[in-house]
Order: C-alpha cells, then structure tokens, then sequence
C-alpha cells in the first residue's frame, strides 16, 4: 500500500488539540457507543498528515476543479447506471494501492469510472463489461475525460 500518496494534511484543529493534553490521551480510551472503537489520541502528536476522516471528501481534486473542500454523495445520479460510485472514490483507492504507470484491472467496469479514476491517476486501465450499453457509455465518458486532461 502506498499510504503517503493518499493522507492528507491534519489540519489546523490539531495545534489547540495538542496543545493541551490530558492523561487520557495516553490511554487507548473506548468509545462510550458500546461500538468496540478506541482510540489514544496520543498516537496523533507530531503527526503532519494523517488519513482523510471521510474518502468522499476531497479538495481540488475533481476534474472539473471545485472552488473549495466538496463532499461527494455514495451514489450517482444522472450518470445512466444504476450502481455507479464517485471518481474520486475509484482514483483514492487507485492511489492508494498502486502507483504512476501501474494498470488497473475491474472486472466489472460499467460506464468506466475505474478507468475514468485511472486516468486522473496516470495509471493505466482495463476494463471488462457485460452489457454493450455500459461499455458505449464507458467509452464516451473515456473519450470526454481525454478531452480534458489532454
Ligand atoms: C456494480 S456495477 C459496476 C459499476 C461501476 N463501478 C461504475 O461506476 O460504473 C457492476 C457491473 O458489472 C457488470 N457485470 C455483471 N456481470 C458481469 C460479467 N460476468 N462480466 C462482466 N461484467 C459484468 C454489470 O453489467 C454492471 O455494469
């Protein structure tokens, strides 16, 4: 895994944070929801980035560049699939367990978003689909992400 390629600055919040511990921050304290989750905020001390606390929340980094920090929703509509899942999703895993050049395999490619997050990754891609209706729509959207990246 590349873990670098994909954590993100930790932010302002952590300054005051830190500035002020407490014994219990030395401890893996439990998380009081009964969800078994821990912690030990101690482990965050002297760390510059840190992985992001939700992946569908990314900063300038959409193809069509947003103004600031934008949180995608888990499901796509408008996108003429019924399963389709967000870029930027499908390129931070591509990040995350590959590298520039690598190519990415998905089996199951519907209207190609593994490759369209490819793209945007500088890796290289292939692509299986079932339905030739999910491949024409793959191939335009290739089409039009080479538009805008080229
Ligand atoms: C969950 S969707 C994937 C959607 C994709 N992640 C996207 O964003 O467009 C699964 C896709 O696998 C395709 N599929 C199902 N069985 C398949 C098979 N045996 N070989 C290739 N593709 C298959 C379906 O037609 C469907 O488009």
């Amino acid at each position: 895994m590349y873990q670098d390629a994909v954590k993100v600055p930790i932010g302002e919040w952590a300054k005051p944070r830190f500035k002020s511990m407490t014994e219990k921050d030395f401890i893996r304290s439990v998380s009081g929801t009964n969800s078994k989750f821990g912690r030990n905020v101690s482990n965050w001390l002297n760390r510059k980035k840190v992985y992001p606390h939700n992946v569908l929340d990314f900063e300038k980094e959409h193809y069509i560049e947003p103004p600031t920090l934008i949180h995608f929703a888990t499901e796509c509509s408008n996108r003429n699939h019924s399963a389709v899942s967000p870029i930027e999703l499908h390129s931070w895993f591509i990040k995350l367990f590959t590298q520039k050049g690598d190519i990415v395999l998905d089996p199951f490619i519907g209207i190609g978003t593994t490759a369209l997050g490819a793209m945007l990754a500088n890796r290289m891609y292939i692509g299986i689909e079932l339905l030739p209706v999910h491949i024409k729509e793959a191939e335009k959207n290739i089409k039009e992400l080479e538009k805008v990246i080229s």
